[in-house]
């Protein structure tokens, strides 16, 4: 009876150091991507219910850079490890700000939290970062054609230089996006760089209310880096002039782009005089 008087209250007294003196919700917050240069910050956030901080550690690929010990003199202590820049001033017992990163910066950090005695209780929490070198230009767009006529293949091809790491690719067609694309092709180099190459394959429909394609991409690396290629414009030949009249002329994209109701007006009085030509000549 007494043993088991005794569990009770051990289980009670576990139960008790378990919830009241400990450390809780451990996050790290680093960013996914930075531009290479850009300073860094990383954090890492906590509850020590009752408990004492007894040390902040901070590792990049498992090895210490940065402690944090309120107890000693001084708390900070900053380790040489690949080329870490750290702001002690702007650090401290959630923050830990690095100066100016290169793409070595690449890798794994953990936060690591230590309550103080007499539990010692520890929790460690890790995110990757990305140090990206974004490419020297922007994406350069190139079309099989530049005119073409309804049903008509068009391939169109956009290439982002070597970059750190490869930039996605999207594509936009009179300034929609075209959904589901990144690149489908990364060239990779001996130094890590890579470069990406999309292709676009679209069939010009054969009563389009607008008589253009305007086609551009975008290449994007994490939401660090984004540029956009020049817009190529491709016009349509009309096959039939006459018939093209019956085309409605509601295309959102018309809302959007003002070349495009220019050609779309200079078409219609083009083909207003054909009509009245034509009609006065049979006459
Ligand atoms: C785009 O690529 C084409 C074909 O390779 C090249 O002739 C053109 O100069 C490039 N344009 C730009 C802006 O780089
Ligand atoms: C697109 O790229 C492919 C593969 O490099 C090439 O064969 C094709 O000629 C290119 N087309 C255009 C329009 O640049
Ligand atoms: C290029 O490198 C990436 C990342 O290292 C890899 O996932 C991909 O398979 C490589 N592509 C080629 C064509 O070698
Ligand atoms: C490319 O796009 C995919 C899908 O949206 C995303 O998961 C990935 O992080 C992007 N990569 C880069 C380098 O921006
Ligand atoms: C169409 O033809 C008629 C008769 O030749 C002429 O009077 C009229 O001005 C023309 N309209 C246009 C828009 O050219």
């Amino acid at each position: 009876m007494t043993s088991l008087l005794q569990a009770v209250m051990i289980c009670i007294a576990f139960q008790f150091l378990g919830t009241a003196n400990t450390l809780k919700s451990l996050q790290i917050h680093v960013p996914r991507a930075v531009l290479t240069g850009r300073d860094a910050e990383l954090m890492c956030t906590y509850e020590l219910e009752g408990a004492q901080l007894y040390s902040i550690r901070w590792y990049r690929n498992m090895i210490e850079f940065y402690r944090y010990v309120p107890k000693e003199s001084p708390a900070t202590k900053v380790f040489p490890v690949a080329e870490i820049k750290v702001d002690v001033a702007s650090s401290d017992q959630n923050r830990v700000v690095i100066r100016e990163v290169d793409r070595m910066l690449t890798g794994e950090y953990q936060c690591e939290v230590s309550a103080d005695a007499p539990l010692f209780h520890t929790d460690i929490k890790s995110a990757e970062m990305v140090v990206v070198e974004p490419p020297l230009l922007n994406p350069n767009v190139t079309s099989d054609r530049m005119t073409y006529v309804g049903g008509d293949h068009i391939r169109a091809n956009c290439s982002s230089p070597p970059s750190l790491p490869a930039a996605n690719i999207t594509w936009y067609v009179n300034e929609q996006m075209v959904p589901g694309f990144t690149a489908n092709h990364v060239f990779n180099f001996s130094n890590g760089y890579a470069s990406s190459l999309a292709t676009l394959e679209l069939e010009a429909a054969v009563l389009s209310p607008v008589p253009t394609l305007m086609i551009r991409c975008e290449a994007s690396i994490y939401d660090v880096w984004k540029a956009t290629s020049h817009t190529i414009v491709l016009r349509e030949r009309s096959a039939n002039p006459a018939s093209a009249l019956g085309r409605s002329f509601t295309g959102g994209a018309t809302e959007t782009c003002l070349p495009t109701i220019l050609m779309l007006i200079l078409q219609i009085l083009l083909q207003f005089l054909i009509e009245n030509f034509t009609e006065t000549s049979i006459r």
